[in-house]
């Protein structure tokens, strides 16, 4: 056997907030396959989420093959706007849902996980997450605030979270984050700068390979996923439509599992994957093959 093996391996898995999206999925195939987890939440979702926790509303979600529950080692509030918490507005410090969370910028993140956990503690990071204000709007429609949101939330992020947590990292460690195939295509409906910020990910995705690669030796890839319909994607407003599209032109036509994402996540963060880098690599039932719609 060829195990993907994570023993002693610790992720963190930057944008988790219930059991239906790809950061979850993520998170439990890495758990399955040995590592310690920890997830980074987004303060306006955090007691959501731990009230779905507390409630055994996610138990089913949570249950793994061994019959035991995904646990997570700790969940911290991150709003990835956020470099530092001098960054954050005054109506955001004092919004109820921030207020008390302590430190939730990407900074806050790093001293957390340094006191929890000590210096070079994380093998794999995962970028889990997306936010456009004006998503709903078409490109051509969406202002210039709106459209810096977006590639701040979205893609920024990265380079921030790669730039601060890499020393935290130990040789041979894994960052991966989530794009979409609007980046390169047109996808009408989504919009509100997501497409740029998606592009923008997949181009920063090289260089920081390369960058990463050679000052903390790390590994960055991206997975270019399918249409799910996740509570961020239910907010494009056409989530399923996508979905329905997608299943009856792809070439495997069954819906894409946020599971079939997560296995392909523990695979690329794990050592079977050590030659992988700077690569976007689909996990969409092969629809970026296509040329043509089979239906009009
Ligand atoms: N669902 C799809 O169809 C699809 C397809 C391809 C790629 N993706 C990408 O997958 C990733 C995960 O999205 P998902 O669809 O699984 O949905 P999701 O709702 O599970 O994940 C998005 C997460 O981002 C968090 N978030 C939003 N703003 C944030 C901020 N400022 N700081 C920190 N966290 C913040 C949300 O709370 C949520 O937990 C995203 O990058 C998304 O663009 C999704």
């Amino acid at each position: 056997m060829l195990p993907i093996d994570l023993s002693g391996k610790r992720a963190l898995v930057l944008g988790v907030a219930d059991d239906a999206g790809f950061g979850f999925a993520i998170a439990k195939a890495m758990a399955e396959a040995g590592a310690a987890i920890s997830v980074g939440t987004w303060p306006p979702a955090l007691n959501i989420f731990l009230n779905l926790i507390e409630r055994g509303k996610m138990d089913e979600g949570r249950r793994m093959r061994d019959g035991g529950l995904l646990s997570f080692e700790k969940i911290y509030p991150l709003d990835a706007a956020y470099d530092t918490l001098g960054d954050a507005p005054a109506d955001i410090l004092t919004n109820k849902r921030y207020k008390d969370v302590g430190d939730f910028s990407i900074a806050g993140l790093v001293d957390r996980v340094t006191a929890d956990f000590g210096q070079k503690s994380i093998d794999i990071v995962v970028h889990s997450l997306a936010n456009a204000p004006e998503v709903k709007k078409s490109l051509l429609e969406t202002s210039r605030a709106g459209y810096l949101a977006a590639l701040s939330v979205s893609a920024y992020s990265l380079v921030s979270v790669v730039n601060r947590l890499g020393p935290l990292m130990r040789s041979g460690g894994s960052v991966l984050s989530l794009t979409y195939m609007a980046s390169e295509r047109v996808i009408p409906g989504y919009g509100g700068g997501m497409s740029s910020a998606k592009a923008a990910l997949e181009s920063d995705t090289r260089v920081l390979a390369w960058e990463a690669g050679r000052k903390f030796g790390i590994r960055v890839n991206t997975i270019s996923a399918g249409p799910l319909a996740s509570r961020a994607a239910s907010a494009i407003g056409i989530i399923e439509r996508m979905v329905e599209y997608c299943a009856a032109n792809t070439p495997l036509p069954e819906a894409l599992q946020a599971e079939e994402v997560g296995n392909a996540a523990a695979f690329l963060a794990s050592p079977l994957a050590s030659g992988i880098t700077g690569t976007t690599l689909y996990v969409d039932k092969g629809y970026h093959s296509m040329g043509m719609a089979t239906t009009l």
